[in-house]
């Protein structure tokens, strides 16, 4: 599994389309094959990011955060 760090952006999980999360006991379903998290801390919907960054003008490293099991 991997998350992507996108440059001055969000930590973003690919994910099958369908995907149902559970956030606070309150389950959802993703729309798209993509979910982007706020690493900025500036987002109106946290977790979830909502591009704010680029208004307050964040600035990260991209990179790539990988992991195996087993
Ligand atoms: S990373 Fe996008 S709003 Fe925080």
């Amino acid at each position: 599994m991997k998350i992507r760090l996108r440059e001055n952006g969000s930590l973003v999980l690919d994910l099958p389309e369908g995907t149902k999360l559970v956030l606070n006991g309150e389950e959802r379903v993703l729309e798209r094959a993509k979910l982007a998290l706020c690493r900025c801390g500036h987002s109106e919907n946290k977790p979830f990011c909502d591009g704010t960054h680029k208004k307050v003008g964040f600035e990260a490293a991209a990179g790539e955060l990988e992991w195996f099991q087993g």
